[in-house]
């Protein structure tokens, strides 16, 4: 990150189901409204041109690229993204709360390619000042997109299989056991929504004030 006094950036990572979205929304208001933090919410795949063309490719049912194109697509998507949205947000001096970022692509994308590949195209992608892993079991966490689908009837995607949901919650396993490709915190996921919350919130003001101290001495 620049060291800009006021931008902090966070992103929030697990498996599918795991309530990374959920909770990306509740701690925007909390940050909004307890300790007054300008906000700046967003997710990955992006709103932008790449992220978009992304998200119709990840729906079961189209023609998907394989996964080395879809693996430079996200990490074009990253950059556009970093550069567009979350950089000029942080030298604004806002909290971005990203949904999903780097790590997703090196737990995602390694299923399909060589994983040193994968943390090489997204070299350039600054690694967030807090990144968290909201971890949940696999069976609960597709027990919970399986139950979505079908009261919103929302289509399934490309990941949402019991067995490449296993393989994914490993890799998180994995990459939080390396605290590699940079720091990992573990948030419990079956906290409960309000008390992964607290969590998220007391780590957030935690570390966004010791950040805040440094910049001032
Ligand atoms: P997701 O956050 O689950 O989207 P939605 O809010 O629409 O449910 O992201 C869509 C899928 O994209 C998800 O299965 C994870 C996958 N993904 C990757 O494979 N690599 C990445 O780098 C990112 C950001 C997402």
């Amino acid at each position: 990150m620049d060291g800009s006094r006021g931008g902090f950036f966070i992103a929030l990572e697990g498996i599918d189901g795991s309530g990374t979205s959920t909770q990306t929304r509740k701690l925007a208001s909390r940050l909004l409204e307890e300790v007054g933090e300008r906000v700046h919410e967003t997710c990955e795949p992006s709103r932008g041109p790449i992220g978009r063309m992304i998200r119709e490719q990840l729906s079961a049912g189209s023609a998907a690229f394989d996964g080395q194109t879809l693996a430079l697509l996200f990490a074009a998507d990253r950059l556009d993204h970093y550069r567009r949205e979350i950089e000029p947000a942080l030298r604004d001096g806002c909290v971005v709360i990203s949904d999903r970022y780097v790590l997703s692509s090196l737990v995602y994308q390694s299923l399909e390619c060589d994983p040193t590949w994968v943390e090489t195209i997204n070299s350039r992608a600054p690694w967030p000042d807090l990144c968290v892993l909201v971890d949940l079991p696999w069976e609960t966490a597709l027990d919970r997109v399986n139950r979505r689908l079908a009261s919103d009837g929302g289509e399934k995607e490309r990941y949402d299989e019991p067995d490449l949901q296993r393989r994914l919650a490993e890799g998180y396993q994995r990459a939080r056991d390396a605290q590699r490709p940079g720091p990992i915190v573990t948030v419990d996921g079956g906290l409960g929504i309000g008390a992964v919350t607290d969590e998220l919130f007391r780590l957030c003001t935690t570390q966004l004030a010791a950040r805040r101290a440094r910049a001032d001495s």
